[in-house]
């Protein structure tokens, strides 16, 4: 089989409660609603892919329980190939209690669980998979040796990569820069990584100047409603791509949808400029925080505009 895009990555169920604002340590808010929902920044990129007519595959480690069980139902449901899944009796399925405030802002905690226990072995199994796909997409949800055997493994058969370093950690492996043609950040983990306070979009341009230094060959730090900065190696010139104004329902996981739909476009649209193709993938990001929700809230093919494809 031939893929447009593989996931190597997270699964969680995620946990969602509503509340007018976050409790503080010790204090006791009342929510206003609740769901369960498919997350996992992995997962979630897959399907928004999977949504805009991506042929995907999923690499990645689930739980024998319930919410494993119920998470293979919903890679079928969306038309994601389960076939590189697995499910592990050695831990659970991962979850993510998720708060979120009126203004749409949320605190997240997340137990990755059996993501943990994605391996080399599982790697082994998916390697045609992975080596024949047109896109690779990871991210840091699972264990960062495996992510980046993962993306070393697509760089060497000339398969493109894209690389979310998200959830950001300070000591990420210089070789993920090497191994990286489309290196995704949001402003937090631009400041971790580059020790520049991201905060605006001057800010994201020094940023990804650094990040290029390092060796990838173009990188987008988003910076939520101030939309994302997109700079290559042949370009050095950045470029400021706005996003639509909305009213933010709910914001989780819409840097998932963005980076899911630029894995959508670089697959299926190879000769797309990539500033046309971030300005199409930050469209329908903003569609999800219109919603509630991280999956339940991304948009399908079918309910977008003609022109975005
Ligand atoms: O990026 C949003 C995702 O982060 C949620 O779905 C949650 O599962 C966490 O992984
Ligand atoms: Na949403």
């Amino acid at each position: 089989p031939s893929f447009d895009v593989v996931v190597v990555g997270s699964c969680m169920t995620d946990l969602v409660s509503y509340t007018e604002r976050l409790p503080k340590p010790g204090e006791t808010v009342r929510g206003k609603k609740f769901l369960t929902g498919f997350g996992g920044k992995g997962a979630n990129q897959c399907i928004q892919a999977a949504r805009l007519g991506a042929k995907t595959a999923m690499v990645c480690k689930l739980g024998n329980d319930s919410f494993g069980n119920d998470y293979v139902e919903n890679f079928k449901t969306n038309g994601v190939s389960t076939d590189y899944l697995s499910q592990t009796e050695e831990a659970r399925t991962g979850v993510a209690p998720i708060m979120v405030n009126d203004e749409g802002q949320n605190a997240i905690v997340i137990v990755a669980g059996a993501n943990l226990l994605l391996n080399s072995n599982d790697l082994r199994k998916a390697s045609k998979a992975i080596i024949h796909s047109k896109v690779v997409l990871g991210q840091l949800e699972i264990r960062p040796d495996i992510i980046l055997e993962a993306l070393r493994m697509a760089h060497k058969n000339g398969v493109k990569t894209v690389f979310n370093s998200a959830p950001a950690v300070a000591d990420l492996d210089p070789e993920f820069y090497q191994v990286t043609d489309v290196f995704c950040c949001n402003e937090s983990e631009a400041t971790i990584l580059t020790d520049i306070e991201v905060t605006s979009v001057e800010d994201a341009e020094m940023a990804n100047s650094i990040l290029l230094d390092k060796g990838c060959k173009s990188v987008i730090t988003t910076l939520g409603a101030g939309g994302c900065v997109l700079t290559t190696q042949e370009n050095r010139t950045p470029i400021h791509v706005p996003t639509r104004k909305v009213k933010a329902l709910d914001t989780t996981g819409a840097g998932d949808s963005f980076v899911g739909a630029l894995a959508f476009y670089i697959a299926q649209y190879p000769h797309l400029q990539l500033d046309e193709i971030t300005r199409r993938a930050s469209h329908i990001a903003s569609m999800s925080v219109e919603a509630h929700g991280t999956q339940g809230s991304y948009v399908s093919r079918n309910n977008l505009p003609e022109d975005l494809f």
